[in-house]
């Protein structure tokens, strides 16, 4: 799974299938349930730690009909002048999607350029940055379920929050349907330069999984750690970012193991220090945990 995610560790999985169609996926859905084995569905491998014993299970990616763009659409019920929708495969890269977006001059993305995602992930985290929420466009998603249907999901089914999505984690996001307000395509320009030109004055470049932890209420996570004094502190080769003390940065062969105990010593320096407990962002993964 190193080479399958952004912080760039984890052990071997017993699959790794890349599929292609919904047919493809119903196939690998139904080969797994009667081999009895986990499943686990890796998006751009952001926001994961996996194990360095790997994954006892099949790892799934989303491609091809997956990774599609298609619209804008054009749906009687929703169509108007100030809204526009479009249709994102769950495996599109958001920087893919915005670039699109931005080109179309259609606004209520641009701030989440350069988040490491696809709009799968973006969906079931919730992704957000810069005072936007991938949340505010979803008007629609399609979902598999273990047994292979596909369902619709309107917007009113789900509910969204910080960093969280209600959906059932054993449901396959497939697609969303978007819907976007028409925008100057200069200020969209304009929006994304900005939000890139911050990411890269406040965030590190090295192999990470984004933000470790979640923001407390009313605080940043970062700035606690930051004025706990562990800016730098590494484990093996795994380092508290010196650019923002919210990320571990993977020096280059790097563990889990170095990870998890950095993390487990932020939780308790942070607790001691502001009476705060802080709790993970990212997902990590056990070697038999799956299923969604
Ligand atoms: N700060 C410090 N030291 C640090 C880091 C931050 O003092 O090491 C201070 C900053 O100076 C600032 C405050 O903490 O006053 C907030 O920092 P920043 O603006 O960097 O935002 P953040 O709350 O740390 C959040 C998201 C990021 C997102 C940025 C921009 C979370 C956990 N983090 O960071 O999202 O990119 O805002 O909108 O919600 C992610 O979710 O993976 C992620 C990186």
């Amino acid at each position: 799974m190193r080479q399958h995610t952004t912080l760039r560790i984890g052990g071997p999985a017993t699959a790794f299938v890349t599929v292609f169609t919904q047919t493809q996926l119903r196939a690998i859905l139904r080969r797994t349930e009667s081999r009895r084995e986990v499943w686990k569905v890796v998006g751009a491998g952001s926001n994961l730690l996996f194990s360095d014993q790997g994954f006892f299970g099949t790892v799934i990616r989303l491609a091809g009909d997956f990774a599609r763009i298609e619209g804008p659409v054009d749906l009687d019920r929703e169509n108007s002048p100030d809204r526009v929708l479009l249709r994102a495969g769950a495996a599109v890269p958001l920087n893919e999607l915005i670039r699109r977006t931005e080109e179309l001059s259609l606004g209520g993305l641009e701030s989440l350029w350069g988040i490491p995602g696809t709009v799968g992930g973006a969906i079931r985290m919730n992704a957000g940055a810069f005072g936007q929420e991938f949340s505010e466009v979803v008007s629609e998603i399609e979902v598999m379920r273990p047994d292979g249907k596909v369902l619709i999901l309107n917007r009113s089914d789900l509910s969204f929050g910080y960093r969280y999505s209600s959906l059932a984690p054993e449901l396959i996001i497939l697609s969303a349907l978007l819907r976007l307000v028409p925008a100057e395509r200069q200020t969209l320009r304009a929006r994304i330069a900005e939000c890139r030109e911050l990411r890269q004055r406040t965030q590190p470049r090295g192999a990470s999984a984004g933000c470790i932890f979640k923001n407390p209420e009313g605080d940043s996570a970062g700035r606690l750690i930051d004025e706990a004094g562990l800016k730098g502190k590494a484990i093996g080769k795994a380092v508290i970012a010196t650019e923002h003390a919210n990320f571990i940065v993977n020096q280059g062969g790097a563990r889990c193991r170095d990870v998890y105990e950095l993390i487990e010593l932020v939780k308790l320096k942070v607790e001691e220090r502001f009476g705060v407990l802080l709790e993970e962002e990212i997902e990590i993964v056990g070697v038999t945990q799956g299923g969604g």
